[in-house]
């Protein structure tokens, strides 16, 4: 990156340099008093030999580093930002009121527990709800990011087959439209995958399923709706199948805000699933943590919840530190509360009766989209859709345009792209997920770009496309390189 820093005096933003590029001797934000009396001989050991590398700034300096850097991001408060699957959700306002207020912001876990028995019964009354909606009996809160609710739940699957005698049973089933966190968690957990062919509509082949049900299947992990949108119809004889076969059913639950509140992953048949609280309640993401990805479960698999856990004794909650057959902890003490606290206030939101609201809206979105962009663009899948659409580049390829130009198209047009290139089951995919948040006039706008792109294509016009974008500070990145070369260290 060039020395050059307009912005650090002009206020436009043209280009940022480094924090370290920005640093002046004359300014020092933090000055370390020096150390008193005798250093004893092991401390010794450890004591710095030069000065460390800390840039020169002021306060103010800095701050101004920072925030610049963050304007050069779109994010859901500056944009639409259809991802499908990771889904960014708009986060209300109110949820951080919640937050943010001093008896749940100023605590800390290990302050007496009389003295927290208020976001405790916060904590408990999500678990409550959080079952009732999925239809399972109990929950752990703890993990932090849908991906470790999965490796959660299959601690818990392992130590319930160990449980049974049955430590041979260590085959995943994962249909081949799933999310990459699904074999990676397996994987964690010591387990092989096998991944299951899907049917020409996207969906579980029943067939391919039986092939591979033998003594040795442990678990099937599938997402429901699934990763292309579509909801899995033979969700029960799926489920029976496994269970027929001595394995139980790992839910993704990363979908549920398609169902929530309508239909219960519990009463198809799954035996434990994580719930992407920033999928279905609105939470920040947090990326694979700092988020949380509580997991319920069914009578089966409940005595190998994680400990610690919440229990209520009468009026009085008390934190649970250890139970013989518990899978572990995997995560210190009850999870990220913060996040946990907003998913709360989310729900409470809308109230029992209306949550249903959030499945409607977003699935009416995402046809509302499928239905302004079909004929425009290729959609590998007939029928209607859930929470999110899919679409290819079929069309466009006759053009020598791919989706990856559509979606930097779409940031010079002012919108975040949609998910590219996932799931793999199709070639080219485009997976849109408006949400239940984005209104008809937003929905428009993008549909509106959407289209404009297509026809672009049709015109022959598509340098432009190729060239996209031109209007962020950086064009296309080499994200092979950047994959695997990362530079990450500064060097002087
Ligand atoms: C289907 C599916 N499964 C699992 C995950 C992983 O969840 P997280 O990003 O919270 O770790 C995601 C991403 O949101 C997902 O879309």
């Amino acid at each position: 990156m060039s020395q050059t820093s307009y912005s650090a005096v002009s206020g436009i933003q043209h280009e940022e340099a480094l924090l370290f590029e920005h640093a002046h001797e004359a300014a020092k934000s933090i000055s370390l008093p020096g150390v008193e009396g005798d250093i004893s001989p092991e401390l010794q050991a450890f004591s710095r030999q030069e000065a460390a590398q800390i840039p020169g700034l002021s306060e103010p300096e800095t701050v101004r580093h920072f925030v610049r850097m963050s304007q050069w991001n779109h994010s859901i408060e500056t944009g639409f930002y259809p991802l499908g699957s990771c889904t960014m959700k708009y986060n209300p306002r109110v949820n951080e009121q919640v937050v943010r207020l001093p008896g749940l912001a100023d605590i800390h876990p290990d302050q007496p527990i009389d003295s927290v028995q208020g976001v405790l019964e916060l904590l408990y009354e999500l678990q409550t709800w959080l079952c009732e909606l999925a239809g399972f009996s109990d929950i752990t809160l703890q993990p932090a990011a849908g991906a470790q609710g999965e490796i959660t739940g299959l601690m818990m699957i392992r130590a319930c087959l160990d449980a049974r005698g049955e430590q041979h049973r260590k085959k995943v089933l994962v249909p081949d439209s799933a999310h990459g966190t699904n074999p990676a968690s397996a994987a964690l957990c010591g387990m092989h995958c096998v991944a299951l062919k899907s049917r020409p509509d996207g969906r579980i082949d029943l067939d391919e399923l039986k092939k591979h049900l033998d003594g040795d299947v442990a678990a099937l992990m599938m997402t429901n709706p699934n990763t292309a949108g579509a909801f899995e119809s033979d969700i029960k004889e799926i489920c029976q199948l496994v269970h027929d076969a001595g394995g139980l059913v790992y839910g993704d639950g990363a979908n549920l805000n398609a169902l929530v509140g309508v239909a219960r992953p519990g009463d198809m048949g799954i035996d434990c699933l994580h719930i992407n609280v920033h999928k279905t309640f609105s939470t920040p993401h947090g990326g694979g943590g700092p988020g949380a990805g509580p997991v319920v479960v069914n009578e089966i698999l409940a005595p190998y919840l994680p400990v610690p856990r919440i229990v209520k004794e009468g009026d009085v909650y008390r934190i649970e530190t250890h139970d013989e057959q518990s899978c572990g902890t995997v995560l210190g003490s009850l999870g990220q509360v913060g996040v946990l606290l907003r998913a709360h206030a989310y729900i409470a939101a809308f109230g029992r009766n209306h949550l249903h609201k959030i499945a409607q809206d977003a699935v009416l979105n995402a046809n509302y989209v499928l239905h302004r962009l079909k004929g425009a663009y290729h959609v590998p899948f007939e029928g209607l859709c859930k929470h999110e659409c899919l679409l290819t580049d079929e069309y466009q390829n006759k053009h020598g345009v791919k989706t990856l130009d559509i979606a930097k198209q779409l940031i010079d047009l002012g919108f975040h792209p949609m998910t590219i290139y996932f799931p793999l089951i199709v070639h080219g995919a485009m997976l849109i997920e408006p949400t239940e948040t984005e209104s008809k006039t937003t929905l428009d706008s993008f549909c509106d770009a959407m289209l404009d792109i297509a026809a672009q294509c049709e015109a022959g016009d598509t340098q432009v496309l190729h060239d996209a974008p031109v209007k962020p500070f950086r064009r296309r990145l080499d994200e092979t390189q950047a994959a695997r070369k990362p530079v990450l260290v500064w060097q002087k």
